[in-house]
């Protein structure tokens, strides 16, 4: 063969292969195409996220009134919440996601209520951490709200009084309070109809309790109060009036400082949907006041038995939320995931009953 039918075989071999190649390639191509665009995609999402903090603006929550005048923190960073513009500024009403009312705060009138027409993608959310006992009732509230904040575990935006969190290797290990007194109450609100001064009242014939409070003209500061509740083994959280979820500081306190509550409120069940049925005393698991005596009296004499009830903190620890503070953040995260139509009828039967 010459050399120039060689090269002509060489070439042809050569351009064969190349087209082999070619037609691979576009295969490949035509297959793995998605694949391929799926990557540029998420660069493209993840430099929008970082790179620009303006592409996705803040859900505005404005704070229509300060519950009880009490004036919080308007940045929600604590809770990891970072797309969240709490304002008090009534100037940015048309602009605002959501307007946080406090019940408390409303005139029965509803006279301090926004005389502008709602925009149409805002949404107007009760707020209220009072039991229905301590709130009065407003008809004119039935028809205007679009989401309920309470400590009720049915409201669209629950927010308890505390909660429990695990504890993790950054906390520091909880040293057991010293303790001079067996049973404490402080109470402020001392109604004799209320069921809880009847329970005190038949309970402190069988068992000293030392007593506290704005009930016997004592005026406490913010540092008695955990010097006193962690110096007692036992603490009264008996709440001042009985409803589902109404479970306040009056048992987190304690909880949090290292005494055994012992509970007047919901039941029992109720109170294990937020706390481990072994961490609390609930007052319904005795026949009459004096058992219960016996059982404090009991557990005062056998520390280990006594101890069992705080076994519960190797793997939790607990969380007090803020009044209006915690209820904002938590609605403005809400409606960060909630931009439909949504409306809440008859709060008055929902609340009141
Ligand atoms: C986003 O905003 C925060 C606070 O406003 C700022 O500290 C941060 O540097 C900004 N990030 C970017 C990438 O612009
Ligand atoms: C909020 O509720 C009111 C009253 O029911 C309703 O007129 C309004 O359209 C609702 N808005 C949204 C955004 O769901």
């Amino acid at each position: 063969m010459s050399s120039s039918v060689l090269q002509w075989v060489w070439l042809r071999h050569c351009v064969f292969a190349t087209l082999m190649v070619l037609c691979v390639l576009g295969v490949f191509i035509m297959y793995y195409k998605p694949d391929i665009s799926i990557p540029t995609f998420n660069i493209h999402m993840v430099s929008q996220k970082e790179g620009d903090n303006h592409s996705q603006p803040d859900t505005i929550i404005l704070i229509w009134m300060w519950p009880f005048g009490f004036k919080f923190d308007l940045s929600c960073r604590v809770f990891g919440i970072t797309g969240c513009h709490l304002t008090d500024d009534k100037s940015l009403y048309r602009k605002a996601h959501g307007v946080l009312f406090h019940h408390r705060d409303i005139h029965g009138d509803l006279g301090n209520m926004p005389k502008e027409p709602r925009p149409w993608f805002q949404k107007w959310v009760w707020s209220n951490a009072e039991s229905p006992a301590n709130s009065g009732r407003i008809p004119g509230l039935d028809h205007l709200f679009n989401l309920t904040c309470n400590y009720r575990r049915d409201a669209d935006i629950p927010v308890p009084y505390g909660y429990l969190v695990p504890v993790t290797d950054r906390d520091q290990s909880f040293e057991l309070p010293a303790k001079d007194k067996l049973v404490c109450w402080i109470v402020s609100n001392w109604n004799p109809n209320f069921k809880r001064v009847q329970f005190y009242n038949k309970l402190k014939n069988h068992i000293n309790i030392d007593i506290y409070g704005k009930a016997f003209g004592q005026h406490l500061n913010n540092q008695d109060f955990p010097k006193i509740i962690s110096s007692c083994k036992f603490y009264l959280s008996f709440e001042n009036s009985i409803h589902t979820d109404y479970i306040t500081e009056k048992l987190y306190n304690p909880l949090m400082m290292g005494t055994v509550p012992v509970v007047l409120g919901p039941t029992r069940q109720n109170y294990e949907n937020y706390i481990p049925g072994d961490s609390f005393i609930h007052v319904d698991d005795f026949a009459s006041p004096k058992e219960l005596a016996e059982r404090l009296l009991y557990l005062d004499q056998h520390p280990a038995e006594y101890s069992r009830y705080l076994n519960w903190r190797e793997h939790f620890k607990v969380k007090i939320s803020v009044l209006g503070f915690d209820h904002a953040c938590k609605t403005c995260h809400y409606l960060e995931n909630h931009r439909g139509y949504q409306a809440f009828h008859d709060l008055n039967k929902w609340y009141w009953g």
